[in-house]
């Protein structure tokens, strides 16, 4: 399978971008003449980026090349000001601005979400298309909001959120919600949320991408009788875990975004591969906070990772538990955003839906903690982001050592 193509041009090093994007699978083209001559083959590219810095020559023409039948989505990066191009309030659709300087790691995590929004398939470890041929086939009827709940610590109540809200917005807008536990080899949605669970995503693992169907992802998914809610897990076996890897979730992902109004992926704490593909791709992140001093601290954090990769937009911080300890204002201070809803603590009432398997709002309606879940699900339903954040390779790795993950 070919290897998406991205013209990098009309940068004054381009050494240390290349290098990135072909360790994550990608070909580069650094000659915007070969580029141009590939397109009139219909060899690609795919992607374009162009530094907009400086009056290089050709670069109207390559921009304006890049814009004629077929578009090819172009990043441009600029200094001061966006650039402008004859042209560029019809055929620019697809562009992206990208402000100066930015990191190799979040150029290549940049064109992965455009590879995304696009409808392809990440380039995969072994540097082909993950799963292009499946894709290929798959009809696309609409994308799906994608809702990453997410704490870089355990513990804070994330499972909760995560069931609830999926729940709270099959009730509010009866569309199709999936429920996708990607808290791989520990994720426990389907203990807390009774389901007629059978199989797991680490029953496709064995097989090749290309098998990974719409159908094979239909066979894996169930159905909680009382909301109607479709849930898909990894599995149960915590053996299996090495096996559900990164193209197996973003393959689910795709499958899931075509085919629900709304996707609320439950989230393994911390900054794993696996973790930050999920919140690649989301439409909105809700940070889950507690309202306790070291937890926040890690979660400020992560704020300041997003801001640096430019998924901080993405961002609805949730405040759980948060009638006890740090007040609401001072957690906003320390995150640098405000926190949109926050859900009371209430152990006894949440100790009972879970053992009983049920979903707080429906077992306990008329509670607060109900309302406040409902109100988290409201953050959804109120507002349509529909952009996905850019993507990277391994950038949060430095996050990672300094961050505890549970
Ligand atoms: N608002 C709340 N009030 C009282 N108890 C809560 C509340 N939210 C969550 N809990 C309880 O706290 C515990 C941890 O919650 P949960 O499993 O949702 O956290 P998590 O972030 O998903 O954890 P992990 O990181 O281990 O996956 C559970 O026993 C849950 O019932
Ligand atoms: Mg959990």
């Amino acid at each position: 399978m070919a290897r998406p193509i991205v013209l990098l041009a009309f940068f004054p090093d381009v050494s240390g971008y290349r290098e990135a994007l072909e360790l994550a699978g990608f070909e580069a083209l650094t000659d915007p003449s070969e580029a141009v001559q590939r397109m009139e083959a219909g060899r690609g590219p795919d992607l374009a980026v162009l530094d907009t810095d400086g009056a290089a020559e050709g670069l109207a023409a390559t921009y304006a090349r890049l814009h004629a039948n077929p578009t090819v989505p172009t990043l441009l990066l600029f200094s001061v000001d966006p650039p402008m191009f004859e042209g560029t309030a019809e055929t620019a659709a697809s562009d992206e601005y990208i402000l100066k300087p930015v990191p190799p790691t979040a150029l290549v995590y940049r064109l992965q979400a455009s590879l995304i929004r696009t409808g392809h398939a990440l380039p995969g470890e072994s540097g082909s298309w993950a799963d292009a041929e499946s894709l290929a086939q798959a009809p696309v009827a609409g994308e799906g909001h994608v809702i990453s709940v997410f704490a870089p610590k355990g513990g804070v109540g994330k499972t909760t959120i995560s069931v609830n809200v999926a729940v709270a917005l099959r009730e509010q807008t009866r569309s199709s919600v999936l429920l996708l536990d990607a808290d791989v080899g520990v994720g426990n949605v389907t203990s807390v949320l009774q389901v007629p669970f059978r199989i797991g995503l680490a029953d496709l693992a064995d097989s090749p991408p290309s098998d990974w169907t719409d159908a094979a992802f239909e066979h894996v998914v169930c159905t909680h009788p009382e909301s109607g809610l479709r849930v898909l897990t990894w599995g149960n076996d915590p053996g299996d875990s090495e096996r559900v890897n990164v193209d197996l979730l973003l393959a689910a992902l795709r499958w899931a975004r075509r085919q629900h109004a709304y996707v609320v992926v439950d989230n393994h704490p911390g900054y794993d591969d696996r973790t930050m593909a999920m919140l690649t791709v989301a439409s909105e992140i809700l940070l889950v906070v507690t309202p306790e001093v070291g937890p926040l601290k890690n979660s400020a954090q992560f704020v300041e990772l997003a801001r640096q990769v430019g998924l901080a937009d993405h961002i609805r911080v949730v405040a759980n538990r948060a009638n006890h300890g740090v007040k609401v204002a001072q957690m906003s201070e320390t995150l640098g955003l405000p926190v949109l809803a926050t859900v009371i603590s209430n152990g006894p009432k949440a100790v009972m839906a879970a053992n009983e398997g049920r979903p707080l709002i429906t077992k306990f309606p008329r509670e607060k903690i109900s309302t406040d879940l409902h109100n988290v699900a409201r953050l959804i339903t109120r507002q349509t982001v529909t952009t996905t954040g850019p993507a990277g390779r391994r950038w949060w790795l430095p996050f990672a050592s300094r961050t505890s993950q549970a």
